[in-house]
């Protein structure tokens, strides 16, 4: 069951410092990536297509881990009217992600191409599995699109604005 009951206590009730990201997005990575390394364990012509995505998706987890998921870690604070104590960070972290932003989106690009060999390997290997893992890989791309994206985004551009209403 999702949402917050009366007894948790999810995030500390002052300023938070740092950004970290969001526990469930972390968590998405790591199970997506254990996946897909275990299909491409099983070699064979579709393990070789998951090899080459891999490739391709290993470096581009990294920055969203980097720039984009620790954005989203202050979504919530935020949200509830809570404050980050140094701005500095998340305006680093909007910069990298606002001047990598387009070649993700290339990236992206670039995945899903590879997803539609791994998806055309593992037909003729009669793989089913595999192909709904490609479906899940695709899913998970057009929610960043779609929403973390720009969601960390807006967060970047709120503490930027935050940092210079402080200044002036
Ligand atoms: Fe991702
Ligand atoms: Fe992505």
């Amino acid at each position: 069951m999702f949402g917050v009951n009366a007894n948790s206590t999810p995030f500390p009730s002052v300023l938070m410092s740092g950004l970290q990201a969001p526990s469930s997005l972390a968590e998405e990575h790591r199970g997506l990536f254990r996946e897909l390394v275990e299909l491409e364990s099983e070699g064979g012509k579709t393990g070789k297509a998951v090899n080459e995505l891999l490739a391709v998706l290993e470096p581009h987890f990294e920055k969203e881990e980097e720039a984009v998921m620790p954005l989203l870690g202050a979504l919530r604070p935020l949200s509830e009217g809570k404050a980050i104590r140094d701005y500095s960070e998340a305006i680093s972290l909007h910069e990298r992600f606002s001047s990598d932003y387009p070649m993700m989106l290339k990236e992206h690009a670039q995945v899903k191409k590879l997803i539609e060999r791994v998806r055309t390997a593992a037909r003729k290997e009669g793989k089913g599995g595999v192909v709904a893992a490609m479906d899940e890989l695709e899913h998970h791309a057009k929610v960043e699109e779609e929403v973390l994206y720009p969601a960390a985004m807006l967060v970047g551009a709120f503490a930027s604005g935050k940092a210079k209403a402080k200044v002036s």
